[in-house]
């Protein structure tokens, strides 16, 4: 993690008084100055700042289930953030793993571990996120062999990953995707042919959403091992 950051995650220090204690060469990476503050540490690395040594708050996770009519930035934008709904300390610190939709309900994760978070979102893990979806029209036939082959999405160079899809009644599926295109599943189902009402986020991974709409609860070590 940057340096600057680190001091933030073990002092009470905003980035710009951590930035100014590196840039006055009080800060010390195993017994050596470090005055640049994007200089990349390692918890293991001895760190002082004023002869002091820091030790960082250990790293959050959280499950929160977003209501609809809220956005997954830090701030209020069109809709509240859902960062309100967050009574933690420090909640500037936090970031989404995944962002969803504004009109999207359902599972968002939520760290300040970096690592954590590029694990679950980027693409080479081919994380399985599932999502229960309400359509405007019946599912066609053809819709599951579709996605398991891949479709074409406006704007793309390649198919999207083989995805799964479990029909519920007429209007209403389980799809599980490996990826996190913008709009992806909406637009999955209007390549299709389709059009997604409803759109819901069940589970990321393992991690199963089991808290009732705008409630958060911590991740237990297990849920947090998933990603580590
Ligand atoms: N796909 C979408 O289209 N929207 C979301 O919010 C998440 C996945």
């Amino acid at each position: 993690m940057r340096l600057d950051r680190f001091i933030c995650k073990s002092t009470e220090l905003s980035r710009n008084e951590a930035r100014a204690f590196i840039r006055a060469g009080e800060v010390r990476v195993n017994s050596e100055v470090v005055a640049s503050e994007s200089s990349q540490v390692h918890e293991n690395n001895s760190i002082t700042l004023a002869g002091e040594t820091l030790t960082p708050r250990p790293s959050r996770y959280i499950m929160l289930h977003k209501p609809r009519d809220t956005v997954c930035s830090n701030i209020d934008e069109a809709y509240p953030s859902v960062f309100n709904l967050l009574n933690v300390d420090k909640a500037s610190e936090l970031h989404i793993a995944g962002r969803l939709d504004a009109d999207t309900t359902g599972l968002v994760l939520i760290t300040d571990d970096g690592r954590w978070s590029f694990n679950i979102i980027t693409p080479e893990n081919q994380c399985e996120k599932v999502y229960r979806v309400g359509l405007r029209d019946p599912v066609a036939d053809d819709t599951a062999a579709r996605f398991a082959a891949g479709v074409q999405l406006q704007g793309e160079s390649s198919l999207t990953l083989p995805a799964g899809l479990e029909v519920i009644n007429p209007k209403e599926v389980f799809l599980t995707i490996t990826e996190g295109k913008f709009h992806q599943v909406k637009r999955m189902f209007a390549a299709v042919g389709n059009r997604v009402v409803v759109l819901h986020r069940q589970k990321i991974g393992a991690i199963n959403l089991d808290v009732e709409p705008g409630q958060w609860r911590y991740l237990t070590s297990d849920e947090i091992g998933y990603f580590k």
